[in-house]
């Protein structure tokens, strides 16, 4: 059995509502645990709040608030945007609460009687005459300013004289260099392992463990007028909340037994690669495995600041694109461990074409194929079909695959492994195009090539799941699947779908988003572009309407609207133009059966001869082409 799983997200700080860089790291967490238990292993993960220190006392005082009614409330955004993110936590501890209070208190009498190897106190008390940024809740060092102001928070920080006790840091600094060189204790990625080795390298001096006149805070059990430093306070809630102090066989089984995970962004690395395992190292406790210390990210290009107004709430994300797009969309936007930037207006596009396209279209065509040619019913397997043993092979592999990946943190890796399989078996689907193979009487060699793309759809759901929880099941209970089916060992073996069992399809998984409409971005009138609504509605009686076939389509120079269409429209070819490009790929269109308006004078769009009119149905911002029902040839008149 391997051993259980661990994962703890940073405890956030509630000064503020949650914002998309929380969210990254939650979903990040979440997805992990996921991924964990669909292989089978047990897994724990824990997020929560950071609710003492100067900094919310202040948010509080300025929200006119008791700083616990403050943080009562900010909570409630939290966990309600996690909620809505489809995160699904297995505690959130919050830094008020009685327990992780009692905890801290056990904690801190423990290092105050502990001593170092030499035999030194742990804690001693002393007088700390220095500077303090209260956003940061970190001590500075002169040389850390810039023009006197903290570079993080662009704030004066305080000049502090008080008593404290501080941490005999200094003891422990040597140990943890050894163990992290060692990789005994792992820092991910190699580039923040050096970092943390350089910080080693300067002279770090002890830290101030408590605060002097901080009532927003955990007093000290040995000297109740200080009350514990937020950060000694903050740390501990990765043993707290599993039981330290409390339930003895909870602890041991989720921190001596359990592998540790611990993951943040850079911002707070130095609390949690030296600080931290210093205090563990104190108070006699096994070292988490593994420190992994995400990116950060910009909006736009800038930083996100309340100050710049470009704080994205995760809960807007989720109006436009629903949770499970927003995760996915999140965790693919550059790699997991390295800084990126989030393009606002390159969600909308994204969205359309993995999920729209070429997730949620391959699982429409597929199904709608079924229930239209063969009653509804997954139709039997067929050998020998081209590229049919390619298929299986890449299906078989992606699971293992993919968890290799995860062990790894490469997150959008592993994303990238599922959607390259989904594209391979939109191009199976193409290849053997099913539904020429229906029209010239090759039903069960049809019915083949629908059972294999229902398989690695099933596959591709199964290893999506723990990005995408709610789609996948949506997908797989098309084939009449459930949650007990979320399992690897189910992912790694083709055949599984019983033929003649029901497929059941209702609607489109990924409804196209209409970019033009994209509320983060500023919507834009209609232009000489829009190739739509030509015509008054008393003309059309006399309009003529057949079936065409799309022989070729690219992009129209230019234009990131239109698309220059070849088709066939029975007695003659003719050339369109037709404003889809955002909502169909110019691979995607190619092939179809559309419907045009035939009796148009030819236009010039955009100085390129446009020689008819496509429909398409457009609401709630997607837009669907009107597709004849079943397989009409080219020229056939629709009346
Ligand atoms: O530091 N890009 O809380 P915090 C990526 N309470 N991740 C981001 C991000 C961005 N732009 N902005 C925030 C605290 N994050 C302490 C932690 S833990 C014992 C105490 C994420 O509310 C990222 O995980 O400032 C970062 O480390 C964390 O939010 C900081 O959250
Ligand atoms: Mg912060």
């Amino acid at each position: 059995m391997p051993k259980p799983y661990y994962v703890t997200t940073p405890i956030y700080y509630v000064n503020d509502r949650p914002h998309i860089g929380h969210s990254y790291t939650t979903i990040a967490a979440d997805l992990l645990a996921r991924y964990q238990r669909l292989a089978g292993r047990e897994a724990y993960f824990l997020t929560g709040t950071d609710e003492h220190g100067t900094k919310i006392a202040e948010a509080a005082a300025a929200a006119g608030k008791a700083p616990k009614e403050f943080c009562d409330e900010v909570v409630q955004h939290f966990k309600k945007a996690w909620s809505a993110l489809s995160v699904e936590y297995d505690d959130f501890i919050r830094t008020t609460d009685r327990r992780h209070e009692e905890a801290v208190q056990k904690l801190l009498t423990l290092l105050n009687d502990a001593r170092t190897d030499n035999g030194q106190t742990v804690i001693y008390p002393g007088v700390y005459e220095g500077i303090y940024c209260v956003g940061c809740e970190k001590f500075l060092t002169e040389k850390e300013l810039v023009d006197g102001l903290c570079p993080n928070h662009k704030r004066k920080p305080e000049i502090l004289k008080e008593k404290n006790y501080f941490f005999r840091l200094t003891a422990y600094l040597d140990r943890i260099k050894t163990l992290i060189e060692s990789n005994e204790l792992v820092i991910l990625p190699d580039e923040r392992r050096r970092e943390v080795l350089g910080l080693l390298n300067q002279d770090l001096g002890d830290f101030s463990a408590s605060r002097e006149r901080v009532e927003w805070g955990i007093p000290l059990p040995f000297d109740p007028s200080q009350s514990a430093y937020v950060w000694v306070d903050a740390l501990s809630n990765y043993i707290t909340a599993i039981g330290y102090g409390s339930d003895e066989t909870k602890f041991r089984k989720w921190w001596y037994d359990a592998e540790v995970v611990h993951l943040m962004a850079k911002d707070i690395l130095k609390f949690h690669c030296i600080y931290w395992p210093a205090i563990l190292m104190a108070a006699k406790l096994p070292l988490p495995e593994t420190i992994f210390v995400h990116g950060f990210f910009t909006v736009d290009g800038e930083k996100m600041s309340k100050s710049l107004g470009n704080m994205i709430d995760p809960n807007d994300l989720v109006a436009q694109f629903g949770a499970d797009a927003t995760r996915y969309l999140l965790l693919t936007q550059y790699p997991f461990g390295a800084d990126g930037d989030i393009q606002v207006s390159r969600l909308a596009t994204k969205y359309n074409s993995d999920l729209a396209n070429d997730l949620g279209n391959l699982v429409s065509r597929v199904a709608k194929m079924i229930v239209a040619n063969f009653d509804s019913r997954v139709p039997t397997p067929v050998k020998n079909l081209e590229g049919l043993q390619e298929l299986i092979e890449s299906a078989e592999d992606v699971p293992d695959k993919i968890l290799g990946h995860i062990n790894k943190f490469e997150i959008t890796a592993a994303i990238e492994e599922a959607m390259n399989l989904v594209r391979m078996t939109n191009r199976f689907f193409d290849t053997n195009a099913p539904w020429k193979l229906v029209k010239n009487g090759e039903k069960e060699k049809a019915g083949g090539v629908l059972y294999a793309c229902s398989e690695v759809i099933r596959i591709a759901a199964i290893m999506l799941s723990p990005v995408m929880p709610n789609k996948s099941l949506q997908i797989l209970s098309i084939f009449g699947l459930g949650k007990d089916h979320l399992r690897k060992e189910n992912a790694a073996i083709f055949y599984h779908l019983e033929p003649g069992a029901r497929v059941h399809f209702v609607e489109s998984i990924f409804p196209r988003q209409d970019v033009s409409e994209s509320k983060t971005e500023p919507s834009r009138k209609k232009t000489s572009e829009s190739v739509d609504g030509l015509i008054d509605f008393a003309d059309f009686g006399k309009l003529k309407l057949v079936v065409a076939e799309v022989l070729d389509a690219e992009k129209l120079s230019g234009s990131d609207k239109l698309l220059r269409l070849q088709i066939d429209i029975g007695e003659e070819k003719r050339q369109i133009i037709a404003g889809v490009a955002e909502y169909y790929s110019p691979e995607e269109i190619k092939g179809k059966k559309i419907v045009v308006v035939k009796n148009l004078k030819p236009a010039k769009i955009r100085g390129v001869e446009s020689n008819g009119m496509l429909l398409a149905a457009k609401k709630d911002g997607r837009l669907c082409l009107v597709v004849p029902e079943s397989d009409l040839p080219a020229g056939a008149i629709i009346s």
